[in-house]
């Protein structure tokens, strides 16, 4: 059995543009397909469900007693998930604050060694490409690889109904999602088969001190 999350990268209940959260739609979609695979299981991380509007302060920089229960259920769930499917809105050519503000509360710990798939969406006709890009920079450094494969929607508002379904196209569609959500998966399997095999931070040990673990050795 394996087990993904998919981020919901919108916070945006206001309007205009019209209609809002465009990326719950998104996020219902890949959440039934993921969930139709043979012994898969997946899970919509909403940020809207968790306090994050205080000053910016991180999992790892609390006290591990006085974490907020939210953040910390969440680090665990993020811990034992085998993937992780991004969905992410364009806002100025770049991926939505609110995926980066979600994601930056978690170390990369918790994501290293499990794959990510990127799924932009926007309501004009590139699909939020340009997003992506920026994506596969993010993620990497996350420790979470994006696949090769990505998932663009452009005018989701037309392409998706409110609950997830393709309105047209659906056998196309269907095929362009499982391309990158096949990756996925054939990542996370892969993945989950080595670390039985080897524990990953025998080669690349976590950071426990600092970031700066990792710079060349020089002055
Ligand atoms: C601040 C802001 C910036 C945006 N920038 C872009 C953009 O650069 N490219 C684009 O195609 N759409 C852009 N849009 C339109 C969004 O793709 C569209 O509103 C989408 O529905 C946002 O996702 P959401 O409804 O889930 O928040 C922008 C929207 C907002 C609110």
């Amino acid at each position: 059995m394996a087990h993904y999350l998919i981020f919901l990268g919108s916070t945006r209940t206001s309007t205009p543009p019209a209609p809002a959260r465009l990326g719950e739609r998104v996020s219902k979609t890949c959440k039934r397909l993921l969930s139709s695979l043979p012994d898969t299981t997946a899970e919509v991380i909403d940020p809207l469900t968790l306090d994050l509007n205080g000053p910016f302060k991180p999992h790892f920089a609390y006290a591990k007693k006085a974490v907020p229960t939210d953040l910390d259920a969440l680090a665990g769930k993020i811990e034992h998930a085998d993937g992780y499917v991004m969905v992410s809105p364009e806002y100025n050519h770049t991926m939505s604050p609110a995926l980066s503000h979600l994601l930056n509360h978690f170390g990369a710990s918790l994501f290293a060694f499990k794959p990510s798939a990127i799924v932009t969406y926007s309501m004009g006709q590139w699909g939020g490409a340009r997003a992506a890009v920026s994506m596969r920079a993010f993620l990497s450094e996350l420790g979470c690889l994006p696949v090769s494969a990505m998932i663009h929607i452009p005018k989701a508002q037309e392409a998706l109904s409110d609950d997830g379904q393709f309105v047209q196209e659906q056998e196309r569609w269907e095929s362009y999602f499982g391309r990158t959500l096949g990756q996925l998966t054939w990542w996370a399997e892969a993945a989950k088969a080595q670390k039985a095999e080897q524990d990953p931070a025998t080669l690349s040990p976590t950071f426990n001190t600092s970031p700066a673990q990792r710079n060349a050795p020089t002055e």
